[in-house]
């Protein structure tokens, strides 16, 4: 494919994103070149916008990491994508090739690695397959963080529990999705009126964060059901400290663990005999495409096919397409809850 295509452009930190064209570039071997139809909206969209943070190595960039749409082409070396024609979900971040305008969502064509691109099933629009790429790959990676395999399977005997402080976020949708394959009973907080839709996703208990006793009343609830419960995954701002209050009541002896997915300011709060870790995927090439594999033709793949996993949170469709990125990102970053913006494109 050769020619030209119209991209949201991110000309110089603090933005605004601008739309202009772009020429559009061939897959590598291990590539798959895709026409956006649908993208989604993370916070690291509007934080690299507004504050070139992280850091955004190259411009004129082109942000974005969600995408559904069509595959236009696929490299020499690609075995595993759909056939071009064929729908598509796929992360495409220019994060992990140095900044490559080529490989950011906001754009009509995209590159993207064939590690995190599988087929869009049928029954899902081209909206829903959006909210899946980032979302899932940051829940996914907060298991292996705290050193829990993806292909982990308790069973009630274990008696394995997980906090997920912040779970009607989009991320928080998709831990709570992976904890219930895992085999965690899942206890949850999220303001009250997404309790039940967390219950069917696969939560066990759900608490409102915004109660004074919260803390108290999840460890009640623990220690009521005889679960062991020493792992966290804190997916929100602010989550941490209510997250250690709880783990200090419930971890007994054992050591605790707790991805953390905001970045962790230096003088975050600590706990004795408890990791505190940055939820984020490998730096090296290799472990992280194995571990993108598994979480998109893995977990994310054999999900969709059994409808064990559906799409999370629900949906908010912002239009406007490219030019419409900019409001659809004030929206975002004034706050959401549980709701994915997607932008058709
Ligand atoms: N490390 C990584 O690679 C990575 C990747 C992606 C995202 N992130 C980070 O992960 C975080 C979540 O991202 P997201 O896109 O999932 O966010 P989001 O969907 O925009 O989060 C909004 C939700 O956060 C919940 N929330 C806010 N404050 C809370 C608190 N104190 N306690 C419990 N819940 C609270 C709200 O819940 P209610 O509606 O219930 O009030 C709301 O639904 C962000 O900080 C993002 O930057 C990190």
């Amino acid at each position: 494919m050769t020619g030209k295509h119209l991209a949201a452009i991110l000309p110089q930190k603090g933005g605004p994103l601008s739309v202009e064209e772009r020429s559009t570039p061939e897959p590598g071997p291990n590539e798959v070149l895709i026409e956006v139809k649908a993208v989604a909206l993370n916070p690291v969209d509007y934080y690299q916008r507004d504050h070139g943070f992280p850091p955004v190595p190259i411009y004129p960039a082109v942000i974005g990491s969600d995408v559904a749409g069509i595959i236009a082409k696929v490299g020499s070396n690609v075995t595993t994508a759909p056939a071009p024609g064929s729908r598509a979900i796929a992360l495409a971040t220019s994060f992990y090739f140095n900044g490559s305008p080529d490989h950011g969502a906001f754009q009509k064509y995209v590159l993207a690695q064939s590690e995190a691109v599988i087929a869009l099933p049928d029954a899902l629009s081209f909206e829903e397959g959006a909210v899946f790429p980032l979302a899932v790959m940051t829940a996914l990676t907060a298991w292996t963080t705290v050193g829990i395999p993806l292909d982990t399977k308790y069973t009630p005997q274990d008696k394995q529990a997980v906090l997920i402080w912040g779970a009607a976020s989009s991320v928080g949708t998709f831990a709570v999705q992976s904890a219930k394959s895992l085999g965690f009973t899942t206890y949850a907080t999220a303001s009250p009126k997404h309790h039940d839709y967390l219950k069917k996703l696969g939560a066990h208990a759900v608490f409102d964060y915004n109660t004074s006793d919260v803390v108290s009343q999840i460890v009640d609830a623990v220690k009521q059901d005889g679960v062991k419960l020493h792992t966290a995954h804190c997916v929100v701002t602010g989550g941490l400290q209510p997250t250690l209050d709880v783990l200090r009541e419930t971890k007994g002896n054992a050591a605790a663990k707790v991805a953390h997915s905001p970045v962790l300011p230096p003088d975050h709060p600590t706990l004795d005999n408890t990791e505190i870790t940055f939820n984020f995927p490998s730096m090296d090439k290799a472990i992280r495409d194995k571990h993108m594999y598994q979480c998109f033709h893995g977990w994310l793949q054999d999900g969709l096919k059994s409808g064990s996993v559906v799409p999370s949170p629900s949906i908010q469709v912002e239009d406007g397409g490219l030019e419409g990125l900019n409001p659809a990102l004030d929206k975002l970053r004034a706050g959401v809850s549980g709701t994915k913006i997607v932008v058709p494109i």
